[in-house]
């Protein structure tokens, strides 16, 4: 891929180690993200902190819903790059969280559906090559009662549980319209409940920890035997990057392919903290899947990818970032 890459949800849990990853292989990137306070924007900042210090990084405080900011940024980008703006555009800005999409679902599509159509416009009209786009597990739904089986990119996934997952899924659909109609090459890339350090608070991982911590009670929905295939954020950003290459139209699931129950979780994190974990459960959410496992045989093929970090490895990075940052890091509200 020649020219920079443009990154959009820069400022998120993803985004931020996708960026870092990138400016790592010596690639300029100009990063997009409206720092919105779906959840604490303080964590957003300390990760942009952390790429507005490094070479090759152009952040731009913009939103992707906003067509006419779109237009500008890569009008400006062409110019000063006297050709095309991007060699490729990476969009993982969204509105992600299944329970808050029932919440605000006009948000959800907003960005996750208009803001993707805005960008895959823009790589029309500009003749990028390149459009990697974030999908979700999620968009496999509940399998119609079958779970005891991985997740493959030609399951159906007609029926998403959420307006969360309806919204990734027409997403999808939009890419592969663009592929069909102009030949825009596409990966959708179908992540796994991602976790690690300076995760997302609104998820499960980053709480236990942030509870079991605080010695507060471990909040869990349901009896604790839901099980997700959880997948450490450097792994993820490395599917990402090697997803930009060429070709074509390809869906592809990025997880661990070694599903962890929720109560399994809490064990491993209390392990990982040092302290035991006080369980409260509470009754079951109605958007939450019971199950989800990837089948990665097809990363495995067409990105030579396979994840790298196991659970308790990646759960033990989380703590020491946690346990390292706790000063400021126990005042990020996990409501
Ligand atoms: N974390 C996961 O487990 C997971 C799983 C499946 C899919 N995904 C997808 O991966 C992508 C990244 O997720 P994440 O976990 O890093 O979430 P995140 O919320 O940390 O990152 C998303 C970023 O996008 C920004 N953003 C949101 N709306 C925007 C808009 N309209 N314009 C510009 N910026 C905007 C946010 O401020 C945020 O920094 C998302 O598309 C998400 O749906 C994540």
């Amino acid at each position: 891929m020649s020219g920079a890459a443009l990154v959009t949800g820069c400022a998120g849990f993803i985004g931020s180690k996708v960026t870092e990853l990138l400016l790592e292989q010596g690639r300029r990137v100009v990063g997009v993200d409206n720092v919105n306070d779906t959840y604490d924007p303080g964590l957003k900042e300390w990760r942009l902190g952390r790429l507005v210090e490094r070479k090759g990084f152009e952040f731009q405080r913009a939103d992707v819903t906003d067509a006419a900011a779109m237009a500008r940024l890569f009008d400006e980008q062409r110019r000063s790059a006297e050709g095309t703006p991007f060699g490729a555009v990476v969009n993982l800005a969204a509105r992600a969280g299944v329970r808050q999409s029932l919440v605000d679902p006009k948000a959800y599509f907003d960005t996750n559906v208009y803001g993707a159509l805005n960008l895959l416009e823009l790589c029309r009209k500009h003749g990028i090559k390149k459009y990697v786009l974030a999908s979700s597990s999620s968009v496999y739904g509940a399998r119609n009662g079958i779970q005891r089986q991985a997740f493959r990119e030609d399951d159906d996934t007609s029926k998403p549980l959420s307006p969360y997952a309806s919204s990734k899924k027409s997403a999808e659909t939009l890419c592969y319209t663009y592929y069909y109609l102009y030949g825009q090459d596409v990966s959708v890339l179908r992540f796994f409940t991602v976790y690690g350090p300076a995760g997302r608070p609104d998820m499960s991982l980053f709480r236990f920890v942030k509870w079991v911590h605080e010695g507060e009670p471990v909040r869990v929905f349901g009896d604790g035997t839901q099980s997700r295939d959880f997948t450490y954020v450097e792994d993820i950003a490395r599917g990402v990057v090697a997803a930009m290459r060429p070709m074509g139209f390809e869906i592809i699931n990025l997880g661990s392919d070694a599903p962890v129950a929720l109560n399994e979780a809490i064990r491993v994190v209390s392990n990982a903290v040092g302290k035991k974990a006080v369980v409260k459960y509470e009754p079951p959410q109605e958007a939450d899947v019971p199950a989800t496992w990837a089948d990665i045989t097809k990363a495995r093929r067409l990105l030579d990818w396979a994840p790298k970090t196991n659970f308790e490895e990646g759960i033990g990075r989380a703590a020491r970032w946690y346990r390292d940052n706790r000063d400021w890091a126990k005042t990020i509200s996990t409501a």
